[in-house]
């Protein structure tokens, strides 16, 4: 990792964690609706601990990413995906690969666990790095207006998106926050 001293170690979450995740998504972004949204998600039973990856730097937590399953539904059919939501780096170790670290592994965990897919809604300057295009290129569809950019999708296995087109549906405890 660029300017740390030290090695971080990307896992994933323990319970002893849950407080910690919490309090970083806090930190990062400035408010507590990401945080209780990843507290609602994991008392749901599509929760995957496997999919939630912390960064641990000398012996604290300092990034957080959550993966969870979300289906791409049209007229006829529907079919399974992954959401990159939330992520989260805190305040005082960003820009420094933590957040890079974070979604490298969670993409390959998410292909070990044999999901085809992952698609996230965030800046469009930053996933792009990581293999994310515009959804649209799959005519794929948020459920809500955004712009095209910041609404990204990759496929972790080649032509996975293909003939998927639709719209994406969140679980609920995504509007509930
Ligand atoms: C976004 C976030 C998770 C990135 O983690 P990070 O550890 O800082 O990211 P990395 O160090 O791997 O990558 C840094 C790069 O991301 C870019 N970046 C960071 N935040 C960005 C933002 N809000 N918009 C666009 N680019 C951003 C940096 O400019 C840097 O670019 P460079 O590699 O060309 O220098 C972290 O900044 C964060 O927690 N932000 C607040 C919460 C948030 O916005 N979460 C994502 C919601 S979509």
């Amino acid at each position: 990792m660029k300017n740390l001293d030290g090695d971080i170690l990307i896992r994933y979450e323990t319970p002893r964690d849950y407080e910690y995740i919490t309090q970083i998504n806090n930190a990062a972004f400035g408010q507590k609706n990401e945080g209780l949204l990843v507290e609602n998600l994991r008392k749901t039973v599509l929760f995957n601990p496997r999919l939630s990856l912390v960064a641990e730097y000398k012996s604290s937590l300092i990034g957080h990413i959550l993966f969870y399953p979300i289906k791409i539904k049209n007229d006829s059919l529907e079919f399974n995906s992954l959401a990159l939501a939330p992520m989260s780096v805190l305040p005082e170790y960003q820009n420094k690969g933590v957040g890079g670290g974070l979604i490298r592994q969670g993409l390959k965990t998410a292909g070990e666990l044999g999901f085809k897919s992952v698609i996230v809604l965030g800046h469009a300057q930053y996933y792009p790095k990581f293999g994310f295009e515009p959804a649209s290129r799959w005519k794929i569809k948020p459920p809500f207006p955004v712009e095209d950019k910041y609404f990204m999708a990759q496929e972790l296995v080649p032509g996975a998106l293909k003939n998927t087109g639709g719209v994406v549906e969140y679980p609920v405890e995504f509007n509930e926050v």
